[in-house]
């Protein structure tokens, strides 16, 4: 037996080990000390009314034998597919029901879809990044090249020619640093994509948090996107669904032979969501659950528009927040981001992500977000001003 040697190239993330091993070293030298955690990457506020009441409901009807289901179709039921298909449709996007596929969550698709590819294709992923991006592509011994976002292109890189990229990932709005690509510089990524016989792997596990109409939700508002784009969205910030986990993948018939292999792939290695799980999720895309859920979305929003106002008052240079839960700041007097970290910590007991753990363009940044409650958000900020 050979193992997988790829698995030693990556690279140990010692991230989010170390926030913690700092903040309890921190909290058992100052335990009067009220540490506010604005590095949280979960939601906090749990499912709406309409979506328990759905799996409430799809529970009973799992205990008689009439309404019982047991295996469901790989690719997940027609009900919630159909209620995808016309969310799609609200953004101007038309899709056929078979392009479109009930996942676990983007996370596992993001990995899952990489079957679908040779391992000689050249990867471009931005950095900073969502790890997942890279490490999936190490672990199955793909080469790997950066793009860099920073803050001359106020973190929205836009495609270098010069580069032959066969695999491109896009997410919008971002993680880590809650920049949203506009419509012009989409397709940009799209003329690109297409120019180089490239796939996009576009992460829009944000897009619930986008509330300017002219900016894309999805990457098929462009033209020609369903051309070279496979989408993959998610419920887990949209609708409280991190721990529930659904989500969903789109891979148009236009990509040739892919949506047929992704089918083959689905029903080869993957046996579908809950149907306790799938009822939820059809509640979210119902007019009540869509209600809720925006309140839950809002009551996010207000924070993180808290934050963005307190570091313009206080001229520190950020983006995000606007249409996205996070924040991505420039740590005030050049410090590093570790340096920023221990400083935060210190003197305001706040808890952020330094943005050097998303990559080497995140060296001297952070991130906030906005998943807290209003009290400490508030709070934090209030102590931010006096810090600065
Ligand atoms: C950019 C991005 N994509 C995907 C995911 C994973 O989402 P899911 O919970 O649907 O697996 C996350 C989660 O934090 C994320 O930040």
């Amino acid at each position: 037996m050979n193992i997988n040697a790829n698995y030693d190239n990556l690279e140990q993330s010692y991230l989010f080990s170390t926030i913690a091993k700092k903040v309890n070293e921190f909290i058992q030298k100052n335990p009067d000390k009220k540490v506010i955690r604005l590095g949280i990457g979960d939601v906090t506020l749990p499912l709406c009314k309409t979506v328990i009441d759905a799996m409430h409901k799809a529970v009973d009807e799992m205990g008689v034998q009439a309404t019982f289901r047991g295996y469901g179709p790989e690719q997940g039921y027609d009900f919630l597919r159909e209620k995808v298909q016309l969310y799609y449709k609200t953004h101007n996007v038309n899709l056929e029901l078979d392009e479109i596929f009930i996942s676990d969550g983007a996370k596992s698709d993001l990995g899952n879809i990489l079957d679908l590819f040779a391992k000689d294709n050249i990867v471009l992923v931005p950095d900073p990044v969502y790890p997942v991006y890279v490490d999936t592509n190490i672990m199955s011994g793909r080469k790997v090249v950066f793009i860099d976002a920073n803050k001359d292109n106020e973190f929205l890189p836009l495609p270098d020619k010069s580069i032959n990229a066969d695999i491109i990932y896009i997410c919008s709005p971002n993680n880590p640093t809650g920049a949203v690509y506009n419509k012009t510089q989409l397709k940009e990524w799209v003329d690109y994509a297409l120019s180089k016989n490239a796939i996009i792997l576009f992460d829009s596990a944000y897009e619930a948090f986008i509330s300017n109409e002219n900016l894309p939700h999805s990457i098929y508002e462009i033209e020609g996107a369903k051309d070279c784009a496979i989408e993959f969205c998610s419920l887990s910030k949209t609708a409280g669904f991190t721990g529930t986990r659904c989500g969903y993948t789109i891979v148009p018939k236009n990509l040739g032979k892919l949506n047929k292999m992704w089918v083959r792939r689905q029903t080869t290695k993957f046996n579908g969501v809950p149907y306790i799980v799938q009822r939820g999720a059809e509640a979210v895309f119902t007019p009540e659950g869509q209600k809720e859920i925006k309140e839950n979305i809002y009551y996010y929003k207000k924070n993180a528009t808290l934050i963005s106002d307190t570091l313009k008052e206080c001229g520190i240079w950020h983006v995000g927040g606007k249409h996205s839960p996070y924040i991505w700041l420039k740590c005030p007097n050049n410090m590093k981001s570790w340096e920023f970290f221990d400083y935060l910590l210190e003197k305001a007991q706040i808890v952020g992500t330094p943005g050097a753990g998303f990559g080497r363009n995140g060296e001297g940044y952070f991130r906030l977000t906005s998943f807290g409650s209003y009290e400490n958000t508030a709070e934090a900020m209030e102590r931010f001003r006096k810090l600065f």
